[in-house]
This record gives structure tokens, C-alpha cells and sequence, in this order.
């Protein structure tokens, strides 16, 4: 079975986005263009939360050290809540913090009624155990969907928070009307923020899924089989375009510098365009996609928390 473009993908909820083609052919899935028209949906609903309960949603991002990349990340999802109309509470805390303390925040902000949502930016610095910290935040709390709760939520079929962006792919294969239902899947990379709740995410929207790992035998042919794939990888170029099935969807979750300073994908990208049929560009695609599905789950972990919605 090959992807059909029928744009009438379950969940739809914005009229379809104006297929756009990339050089090599493939229709772009335009991350950047979708993402703002989350967002804009994200603001109208805080607004409507602010309107009935006298206060903005409220998103607290913590940042220990001082991780050039993470930084980038942090300042983006602190300026996009601003933007949307959720309050920000930044923490930023010395690269030398000890567990104990940031504990000690967790859960000070885990019972600070003004936050509804908490996301604490990974990497932590080597020698604080990141599973424990994890564990501390409510998960009523946990905008990232990381916690053992979330994720045992979404694997039994009944999502409540959910990570952002397999949620963001998710998102946007809605947005452009590719159904999944039944899609041959393929998911490379197997990590708890990305691999494994995106095999979750499109096992519940009934694709049949296969996860790739370092353990794979024959990662080629697993790629050349998959009428979706996900790459999530972080290596530049680590998927040759010559391997994507012709009219697949490709989703490009790598964001990797190069020598020269190029940000780049883990797919080669202007082979693959030549074969597929849905391309995400980098940057453009899942960057922004995952920030808006933040911006989506704080408001509704402040609508849950509250007994309402917005
Ligand atoms: N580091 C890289 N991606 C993420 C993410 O989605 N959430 C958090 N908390 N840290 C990250």
C-alpha cells in the first residue's frame, strides 16, 4: 500500500496546506508554515484560558549548564510561550548544580500553582541521573510527555500528554492528508524522546511499524520497504536519498551542523526529494513542528489541571 493523498487524514483540523514542491519533485511538508498555524490556534485557546480562570497558562523551562545547542532550543520555547500567551518562568542553573537541588526545583515547581506545565532541557550534566529527574516532575505537569506515565499512557492506546515531536509528525502528516492507517512505518533510531514514543504514536494511528536500531541487521532494506519513514538518527546525511521508496513520506527529525556550518538532516536530502512523495526540509520541518506541540500541550496540561477546556 503507497500513501494516499486524499487529504481527508483523521484528525484534520485546518484546511489542507497548498502543496508546495521541492526541486527534486516531492511535495514539501512546509513544518514552519503548519507550526505557526498551531500556533496560532495555541494563542486563541490561552486566551480563552486566561478569559475564564484570570490567569495565562504558565510554562516553566529549566536549563542547567550552558549547552550552546540547548540554549538555542530554551530561548526559542520561552520567546514562542511569550508569543502565544503563556507565561514563561526561566531557570537557568549553573552547569555545576547537584541533583539534590535540581530536585529541589522540581518540586517547588511541581506544586507552584501558577505553572502548568514543566519542561527541564536535556542533556543535564553528566553525573545527574536524568531518569530521576524525570520522575520528579507531576506528570500532570510533564508538557514533554517523558514521564513513565505519559508514556505508558500513549502505550495503551489513551494519550494524555504526549512528546512533542512525534506528536509534531503526527501533526503535520494530518495537516498534508497523508493517512496512516495501515502505512508501512519505519522509525531509525530508537531513543525515549523521539524513536520510541514516535513507533507509539504511529502504532496508534494504526500504521504498521517497524523501529530501526544499532542492532538492525539490514537497515537498507528496512529503509527501501518504508512508505513512511521517520529519521531520527542525529548524524548528517546517514540515510542516502538512493534508499527512500519512491512516494514515500519522509520525516527528517536530524538537526546536524556541519563543517561549514550548514544545518542538515540525517537524510540526504536532494536525492531523497527526487524519490519521495512528502519531504520535511531542514531547518523548516520538525524544529518548529516540536515547538508548537509544546506550546500545544501547556495549554492543555493548564486545561486538565483546571477541570476545563480552552
Ligand atoms: N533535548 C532535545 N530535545 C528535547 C526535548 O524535546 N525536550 C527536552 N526537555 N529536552 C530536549
Amino acid at each position: 500500500m503507497s500513501p494516499a493523498n486524499t487529504g481527508s487524514g483523521a484528525g484534520t483540523t485546518l484546511s489542507a496546506p497548498a502543496a508546495v514542491r521541492t526541486a527534486g519533485g516531492a511535495v514539501l511538508l512546509d513544518g514552519k508554515m503548519v507550526a505557526a498555524r498551531v500556533r496560532a490556534a495555541v494563542a486563541a485557546r490561552a486566551a480563552a484560558f486566561a478569559a475564564r480562570h484570570g490567569r495565562r497558562p504558565g510554562l516553566a523551562v529549566v536549563q542547567v549548564g550552558h549547552d550552546a545547542a540547548s540554549g538555542v532550543y530554551v530561548r526559542n520555547k520561552r520567546k514562542s510561550s511569550l508569543e502565544a500567551g503563556i507565561e514563561s518562568f526561566a531557570h537557568d542553573l549553573p552547569a555545576d548544580t547537584g541533583e539534590a537541588q535540581i530536585l529541589a526545583l522540581v518540586h517547588a515547581l511541581n506544586h507552584d500553582q501558577r505553572v502548568d506545565g514543566i519542561l527541564v532541557q536535556l542533556p543535564l550534566p553528566a553525573g545527574v541521573d536524568t531518569h530521576r529527574v524525570m520522575d520528579a516532575v507531576d506528570p500532570a505537569k510533564d508538557v514533554d510527555g517523558f514521564h513513565p506515565v505519559n508514556t505508558g499512557l500513549l502505550a495503551q492506546k489513551r494519550p494524555r500528554l504526549r512528546p512533542c515531536t512525534p506528536f509534531g509528525v503526527i501533526r503535520l502528516a494530518q495537516e498534508y492528508g497523508i493517512a496512516l492507517v495501515g502505512l508501512r512505518a519505519t522509525v531509525v533510531g530508537a531513543s525515549n524522546i523521539v524513536g520510541r514514543p514516535m513507533a507509539l504514536e504511529l502504532l496508534l494511528a494504526r500504521a504498521t511499524v517497524t523501529v530501526c536500531h544499532t542492532g538492525t541487521r539490514d537497515l537498507r532494506a528496512e529503509v527501501e520497504r518504508a512508505e513512511l519513514l521517520v529519521a531520527a538518527v542525529g548524524r548528517a546525511g546517514f540515510i542516502p536519498g538512493d534508499w527512500i521508496r519512491p512516494g514515500a513520506a519522509v520525516f527528517d527529525v536530524g538537526i546536524n551542523r556541519t563543517a561549514s556550518g550548514k544545518l542538515v538532516g540525517d537524510v540526504e536530502y536532494a536525492r531523497a526529494a527526487e524519490r519521495a512523495g512528502w519531504i520535511t526540509p531542514v531547518p523548516g520541518g520538525l524544529g518548529p513542528m516540536t515547538i508548537a506541540m509544546l506550546l500545544s500541550n501547556a495549554v492543555d496540561a493548564a486545561c486538565l489541571r483546571m477541570g476545563t477546556r480552552a
